[in-house]
């Protein structure tokens, strides 16, 4: 796994070899069907979280590193009510603001005859709109960084790799930590990324507990003015605050960046959705309801399919098998297994999906397509999946239709290889980033 390669290239080849159930670490088993990862996370399911995984990102004490339901329930009650759909919903102006803001630039580098970053620019986007949410000021102004290039959002990417070293080898990152960052960066560049990441998040952090960042003045809601209410610890905080960034910004741009990456192949269907979103969408600088947004079919079926095929969090996402033991998949599994399931098991399983590495949103209109749903893991599933759904939901809805309805797009890097990424618990793109031109279309004005 260190030349290169991540579980999840690995997976498939070994499932194909030894079967659906396979050992993949001396006390751990990974599961290939469906119904085995539907086995493992739904509703009804508390086990615990693996503390190998969850407490290798050094933020044990946030709503993502909590192992136990017990831990997690007091903080998830804060967030829970900060990422509901009413609280989202009021957010949106925020939101809309900021997607404005994102386009204009866009259109501006297409006057200047020059493309957009695909990558780092819906990554600055969501870095906004987390940070705001988060921190209630945008802290970074990433989306006036050069070409979206800002340094939070590079150290985050070039930091992936270390977490699959990290992840076995911790006492790694001890080490490196009590050596001058120069020296760090010059032994090993990745883990050096983590560490800037880190303190760049710390700096905020300790600017918001000092007071020397006002929490007060927004007019939106404010997670860390519901964290300090509630009197969390400082570590606790800057855990959550590095969770609520990681968690925040990549997943959500990525399915953006495979959303347009794939329509920019099927001009076609690019041409529909355009058609679909105008009809409902006459005037481009006024935004519709988000619920309309969510009932076009098309649409909704490309969202679908972004969410799909994005790799989301491929790593196994594992939990221990409670002391009495557990049947997955009609298989006895002793207490105290850890277990797990990649979600590309489910979302690209070809026994669920037709050509399951294609880009194929109609598959979401079919009779069986209820069924289908149940099957889109991208989010996880059970008391653990993902917090952030409705913020996400809103916001590929919204930066992708307001992208489609403004732009016509054409990639300028058109090669497969653009969207070419390692598992390094999310995916890593070391490759040049995927790159467009992003035409303004009738009736849209300079903002
Ligand atoms: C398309 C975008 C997104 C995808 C695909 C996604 C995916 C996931 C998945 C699969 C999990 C489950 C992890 C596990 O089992 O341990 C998760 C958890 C989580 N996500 Fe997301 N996520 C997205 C966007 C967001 C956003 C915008 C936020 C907001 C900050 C967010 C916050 C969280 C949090 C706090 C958890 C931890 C929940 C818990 O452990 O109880 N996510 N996400």
């Amino acid at each position: 796994m260190f030349y290169g390669k991540g579980i999840s290239d690995l997976l498939p080849q070994l499932h194909d070899k030894y079967g659906p159930i396979i050992r993949i670490a001396p006390n751990e088993l990974h599961f290939a069907e469906p119904e085995a990862y539907h086995n493992i996370y739904n509703a009804n399911i508390r086990w615990n979280k693996d503390p190998f995984i969850y407490h290798s990102f050094g933020a044990d004490d946030a709503s993502f590193g909590y192992l136990t339901m017990e831990e997690a329930k007091p903080r998830k009650a804060i967030l829970a009510s900060i990422f509901s759909r009413k609280q989202v919903i009021d957010f949106l102006p925020c939101i809309h603001e900021q997607i404005d803001h994102f386009c204009s630039i866009l259109g501006r580098n297409d006057q200047q005859g020059q493309s957009s970053n695909l990558l780092f620019g819906p990554r600055a986007l969501t870095l906004t709109i987390i940070t705001i949410l988060m921190f209630g000021q945008d802290m970074w102004q990433a989306l006036e960084s050069p070409d979206f290039n800002l340094s939070i959002l590079r150290s985050l990417n070039d930091s992936l790799p270390a977490f699959t070293i990290l992840k076995w080898f911790p006492w790694v990152g001890h080490v490196l930590e009590s050596l001058p960052v120069w020296v760090n960066n010059w032994l090993w560049p990745s883990h050096a990324g983590l560490r800037r990441f880190q303190s760049e998040v710390m700096e905020q952090v300790v600017a918001i507990r000092s007071g020397a960042t006002k929490l007060e003045n927004s007019r939106y809601p404010v997670i860390f003015r519901d964290l300090m209410a509630a009197q969390i610890p400082f570590t606790s905080l800057y855990s959550e605050a590095q969770t609520l960034l990681t968690g925040g910004i990549e997943n959500t741009s990525n399915t953006v960046m495979w959303g347009i990456w794939h329509l920019c192949h099927d001009k076609q269907l690019m041409a529909q959705v355009q058609a679909e979103l105008q009809a409902i969408w006459p005037d481009p600088q006024v935004y519709p309801p988000l619920s309309v947004l969510e009932e076009l079919p098309l649409f909704m079926a490309v969202v679908k399919e972004a969410l799909r095929l994005a790799p989301g969090i491929p790593h196994p996402l594992t939990r221990v098998v409670p002391a009495q033991g557990v049947m997955i998949k009609g298989q006895f599994i002793p207490g105290g297994t850890v277990v797990g399931s990649s979600t590309l098991m489910v979302n690209r399983s070809a026994a669920l999906f037709d050509e399951p590495d294609d880009f194929r949103p109609l598959r979401w209109l079919k009779p069986n397509a209820k069924e289908l749903n149940s099957h889109l893991v991208a989010f996880g599933k059970g008391p653990r999946a993902c917090m952030g759904i409705n913020l996400a939901m809103a916001e590929v809805h919204l930066i992708l239709g307001a992208i489609l309805r403004r732009f016509d797009i054409e990639l300028v890097t058109p090669g497969k290889e653009d969207l070419v990424w390692r598992e390094c618990f999310i995916p890593y793109f070391s490759q040049e980033p995927a790159r467009a031109l992003f035409r303004p279309r009738a009736g849209v004005v300079a903002m």
